[in-house]
C-alpha cells in the first residue's frame, strides 16, 4: 500500500478557529479524521502532520525522501517565502515521488503577496480553493498517480 504523508504548515492546527470566514468550520481534528478515512477508501496509508516549525516541516520532506513517501502538502505562509521548505521539497519529487500543494483557500483570489508560490514549482502540481475538499482531490490526485 503507497504510503502518504499530508504535511500541514503554521496555524493550521488552528483550523475550525482560525478565522472561520476565511478558513471554514472544520477543526484540525476533524481534518485528520477525513484525511485518514479518504486516504484509505483510496488504498492510500495516510499520515496526517502539522508543525508550525519550518525545520520540523523540512525534516519531514527529508522522511518523505528517505522512506519513498508521497507528500500532501499546505506549506500555509511558509509557501509564499520559505526557500529551505522548497528545497526540501524539490528533492521529494526529483526521487520521483508525488507531492500535491494544497490550500484551503485560493490564494490568487486574497492578498497579493499570497499570489507567489515558491512550492509551486517545485511540486507535482497544486491543488487550492477547494476549502477541506483540496485534500480529498490532492489523495485522489496521489492515488491515481500512484496507482
Ligand atoms: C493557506 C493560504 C496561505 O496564504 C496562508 O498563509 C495559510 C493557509 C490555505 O490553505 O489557504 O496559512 O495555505
Amino acid at each position: 500500500m503507497s504510503q502518504v504523508i499530508v504535511v500541514n504548515g503554521p496555524n493550521l492546527g488552528r483550523l475550525g478557529k482560525r478565522e472561520p470566514a476565511t478558513y471554514g468550520s472544520t477543526s484540525y481534528e476533524e481534518l485528520v479524521a477525513l484525511a485518514t478515512q479518504w486516504g484509505a477508501q483510496l488504498g492510500l496509508e495516510v499520515s496526517v502532520r502539522q508543525s508550525d516549525d519550518e525545520t520540523q516541516l523540512v525534516h519531514w520532506m527529508h522522511e518523505a525522501v528517505d522512506q519513498g513517501l508521497h507528500v500532501v502538502l499546505n506549506p500555509a505562509a511558509f509557501t509564499h517565502y520559505s526557500y529551505a521548505l522548497r528545497d526540501a521539497c524539490a528533492m521529494v519529487t526529483s526521487e520521483g515521488l508525488t507531492l500535491v500543494e494544497v490550500h484551503l483557500t485560493n490564494p490568487h483570489a486574497r492578498e497579493e503577496f499570497r499570489a507567489t508560490s515558491v512550492i509551486s514549482a517545485v511540486a507535482t502540481g497544486t491543488i487550492a480553493g477547494f476549502g477541506v475538499d483540496s485534500y480529498r482531490l490532492a489523495l485522489q490526485a496521489v492515488a491515481t498517480r500512484v496507482g
